[in-house]
This record gives C-alpha cells, sequence and structure tokens, in this order.
C-alpha cells in the first residue's frame, strides 16, 4: 500500500471537524478505520519513512521460515512492508483487537491479493503467543497499552523471539524538560495546520486522545527495551516528538 495512494473504502479524516458537546476518549472504532490511513498520514510527522525502514529492516534481519509480526497492525501497512521484504518462507502475522480495522485490513489485502499471505488476527497483543520470531514491529501501539502491561509484553515478545530478531518500536514520545517538550508540542501542532486541520480538530482529538495515548520519555523506552534484554538498542528515526527504537535479540 503506497500511503499517498488511498486505500478501497478510505475516505478523508474529517472526524473532528463539527464541534462536539463532549468529547469522548478516543476509539479506533468503525469511524476511525474508515479514515484512519489520512488521520495517520496527517498527524505522525515521518510517518512514512518509518514504514520504508521498518521494510529495510525486515529485508536485513527476517531469517527464513520465522514469524514476522506486526502488533496493533491497525489498516496492516507495517504487516505490507514486512510481506514485500521478509525472508523466503516467513511468516507474517497482523494482530489488532478493534474488529473494524481488521475488517478494514482484510479488505485491503484482499483487494492486493495478500489474504494467503498475511495471518491477520483479531486479538489482544497481551494475549497474542509469540514464537519464533525474526522480526516484531509495534509500530505506535505500546503507547496505547496499559503501563504496567508495556514491560511484560516485551519480555514475552524477547522470549519468543530467534537469535538475532530485530524489536522496532515507535511511539509519541515526551520530553521530560517541560520547555523543550512544549518546543517540540507547538511544532507538531504547526505540522498539523500544515496539513489542513483546523483549530477546532486539532483541539477536540487532542482532547479524545488526552487520556488514551499515555506517552512516556525516550529515556523509559531505552530502559525497558534494555530491560528486556535487547541489545544494540539505539534510536532509528525520530520527527519532532515521534521516535522510532531498534533492539536486537543477541
Ligand atoms: C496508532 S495505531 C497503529 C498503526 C499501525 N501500526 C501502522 O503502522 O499504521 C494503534 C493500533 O493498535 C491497536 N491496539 C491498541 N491496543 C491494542 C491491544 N491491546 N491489542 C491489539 N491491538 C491494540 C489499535 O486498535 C490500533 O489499530
Amino acid at each position: 500500500m503506497d500511503q499517498n495512494t488511498p486505500s478501497p473504502g478510505q475516505k478523508p479524516d474529517s472526524l473532528y471537524a463539527k464541534s462536539r458537546k463532549v468529547v469522548p476518549p478516543f476509539e479506533f472504532d468503525q469511524q476511525v478505520a474508515n479514515v484512519f490511513q489520512d488521520m495517520i498520514s496527517r498527524s505522525v510527522p515521518g510517518y512514512a519513512l518509518v514504514l520504508d525502514l521498518i521494510g529495510l529492516a525486515t529485508a536485513q534481519y527476517s531469517q527464513m521460515s520465522t514469524n514476522c509480526y506486526d502488533l496493533g497492525c491497525s489498516l496492516g501497512a507495517s504487516a505490507l512492508k514486512m510481506q514485500q521484504q521478509a525472508a523466503a518462507n516467513c511468516k507474517v502475522i497482523a494482530i489488532d483487537n478493534s474488529s473494524a480495522m481488521i475488517e478494514k485490513c482484510k479488505q485491503q489485502f484482499t483487494h492486493l491479493g495478500l489474504t494467503d499471505q498475511i495471518e491477520l488476527h483479531c486479538q489482544d497483543i497481551n494475549q497474542t503467543p509469540i514464537s519464533n520470531a525474526s522480526v516484531v514491529v509495534l509500530n505506535y501501539t505500546l503507547q496505547f497499552i496499559e503501563k504496567p502491561a508495556r514491560a511484560p509484553l516485551l519480555n514475552k515478545i524477547h522470549q519468543g523471539m530467534c537469535e538475532n530478531g530485530v524489536l522496532i518500536v515507535s511511539e509519541k514520545v515526551r520530553h521530560s524538560r517541560t520547555k523543550t517538550q512544549d518546543l517540540l508540542t507547538n511544532l507538531h501542532l504547526d505540522f498539523k495546520r500544515q496539513q489542513g486541520y483546523s483549530e477546532l480538530e486539532i483541539a477536540q482529538k487532542r482532547a479524545s486522545l488526552e487520556t488514551v495515548l499515555i506517552a512516556e520519555s525516550e529515556k523509559e523506552h531505552l530502559h525497558r527495551i534494555s530491560n528486556a534484554g535487547f541489545s544494540e538498542v539505539s534510536i532509528i528515526s525520530k520527527a519532532l516528538n515521534f521516535t522510532t527504537f531498534l533492539g536486537i535479540k543477541a
């Protein structure tokens, strides 16, 4: 899926364009699934680059006859990159707990003739068994997992990975210095304005995510990934407050 090409059934994101009396907490429901490709491309600076990096890392680290997991796959953008670059006989497994996302994702894969090549499951990733994995991707998903469950999830992933496997985690992060955090936030707001979002859309979306997306600092992420047992833990991409981490199972 080319991020600039609309996928079947996808619409432009105008979910927050009308004023709402009450802004409910953000959910990955049918309405969001219908516009998600446009929403994520216009909200996350560097999103397309990160997808390309996932493809490159898959080409380099996937091993023959192993599993590659896309955890929190939404419409399957990362899974597609993995499928295109994976070593021979790899199984790409894409998981999401939103039935609306899984349904849309299935439509994408059917449209691309890939239903036999990518396994799709509607499941809580905290419950997903990980085994024989050479590539595991959490692309902007960990931030939606309850904080106490994040370390156990990474520990489980590490246990289920092969030697020399790669973990990629992308997150919205927050800076520990208030002044720097404000600077990054303001630039992100400008990015969204430049993408055509109105002040009302930006404010309402922000309010809806407030209690749902729990951002942590880069330091917390680096520690957690290292503590799970990964080595060579590093940042491979950073655009404003959106960071992608990589770790290798030695
Ligand atoms: C920001 S989106 C991920 C975007 C996607 N990885 C990509 O690269 O385009 C976060 C996704 O994680 C899913 N998610 C959140 N918590 C989950 C959980 N506990 N189990 C499975 N999926 C989850 C949401 O339904 C949503 O589709």
